[in-house]
């Protein structure tokens, strides 16, 4: 079976397809986290922690997951996270993610590392965000906000926790490198180019393609340099910090995502919904802040939202419905966190996100 089919009942059933689907290095590329996967498999555990405490008598009959982020207004609190490199999927890649996205109403976040032009992604009439990763080359930089600008993207998202990437042993032991067809769009025929297709015996090739383009001394000085270059709303991907979240406000930035990467950074590093209140009690009123790694259905939207997140980021859900069935796989993804959310804030009595924070065990007070 390549397709989902009629019978996706979670999005497990659509990671089953896309595992059946995909070759075992691909597989392995999305999956996998950095060194013991303790920090993957902890985003899990963090979540099925956050216990629920519903609402009862609230007369909400039907609810409406709608709300506003940045200005845009979001059918659901949810937006396809960036990801790399997605024609390793299918071959249309984050041009059929974002036709699925832009039918939703789903904002879709463009990444560095596209293996589609940007203009391309832009046209599917997506309403679409930028992440940037720093360059070592600075010009280059900042040629890629102007060309995000350009492309009618709506706000830069800044990934701020990858000064060089997390040691991925399942691509190292797999000796990954990307195939022919497969390449960062964006970033041109640059002088290291070639390395994320070629071979050699110290591991993955993705890998080293990142050491050579990224630059790992990334600091604050560059988030105000960008704050000073674009009027674009700015993002920072990656803090965990409620110390680095009271920076970022003091320093312009606009948005938060607390995130560890999915657990492909740092092993070790806290579960994203355990570092998710302070975060957000760090920035009240504020910034918003957004949650990403683990996040497998509805009920984790609402539990997000129960710690103070006004939204989240869809990760590798969106990978696994671009295997399956290109842009109505990624559709079927979103459609199906869609009807969890709706559901799961029925039944906690929660018509709307803004009801929704409190409802988490440890939280009932506040409202
Ligand atoms: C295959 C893959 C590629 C990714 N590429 C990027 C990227 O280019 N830029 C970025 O900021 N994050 C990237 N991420 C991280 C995601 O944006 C997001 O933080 C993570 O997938 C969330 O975890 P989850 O997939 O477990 O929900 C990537 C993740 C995966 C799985």
């Amino acid at each position: 079976m390549t397709g989902p089919g009629a019978a996706v009942r979670s999005l497990a059933d659509i990671e089953r397809a896309a595992r059946e689907a995909l070759a075992p290095d691909v597989w392995d590329f999305v999956a996998g986290g950095s060194g013991d996967e303790l920090t993957l498999a902890g985003n899990r555990t963090a979540l099925d922690q956050v216990a629920l405490v519903p609402r009862a008598l609230t007369g909400c009959a039907a609810a409406d997951p709608g709300c506003t982020v940045l200005g845009e207004p979001w059918p659901i609190p949810a937006a396809v996270a960036p990801m790399a490199y997605q024609r390793l999927l299918h071959p249309e890649g984050e041009v059929a993610a974002a036709r699925a996205a832009a039918a939703a109403g789903v904002t879709y976040v463009i990444s560095t590392m596209s293996s589609s032009p940007l203009e391309e992604i832009t046209a599917t009439g997506a309403r679409t965000w930028f992440q940037l990763y720093w360059l070592k080359d600075r010009a280059r930089t900042a040629e890629l906000v102007r060309r995000a600008e350009r492309a009618g993207c709506g706000a830069l998202m800044l990934t701020v926790d990858v000064p060089v990437m997390g040691r991925r042993l399942r691509d190292a032991r797999n000796g990954f490198t990307l195939p022919g067809s497969v390449s960062a769009a964006l970033l041109g025929d640059g002088p290291h180019s070639a390395t994320a297709h070629t071979a050699d015996d110290t591991g993955s090739a993705v890998a080293r393609h990142t050491s050579a383009v990224f630059d790992p001394a990334l600091s604050w000085q560059d988030v105000e340099w960008l704050r000073g270059l674009t009027s674009l709303p700015l993002a920072l991907k990656g803090v965990l910090s409620p110390a680095d979240a009271r920076r970022s406000a003091d320093a312009g930035v606009d948005l938060l995502v607390v995130s560890n990467h999915g657990g492909r950074q740092l092993d070790g590093a806290i579960g994203s919904a355990d570092a998710l209140p302070a975060v957000a009690s760090a920035v009240a009123g504020r910034l918003p802040v957004l949650l990403d790694s683990g996040v497998r259905g509805g009920t984790d939207v609402l539990r997000a939202l129960a710690l103070g997140a006004c939204g989240v980021l869809l990760g590798r859900p969106v990978l696994w419905g671009l295997a399956t069935d290109g842009e109505a796989g990624v559709r079927a993804v979103l459609d199906q966190v869609r009807d969890e959310l709706e559901h799961a804030m029925l039944l906690a009595g929660c018509p709307t996100p803004a009801h929704a924070p409190g409802l988490a065990r440890g939280t009932e007070g506040t409202r």
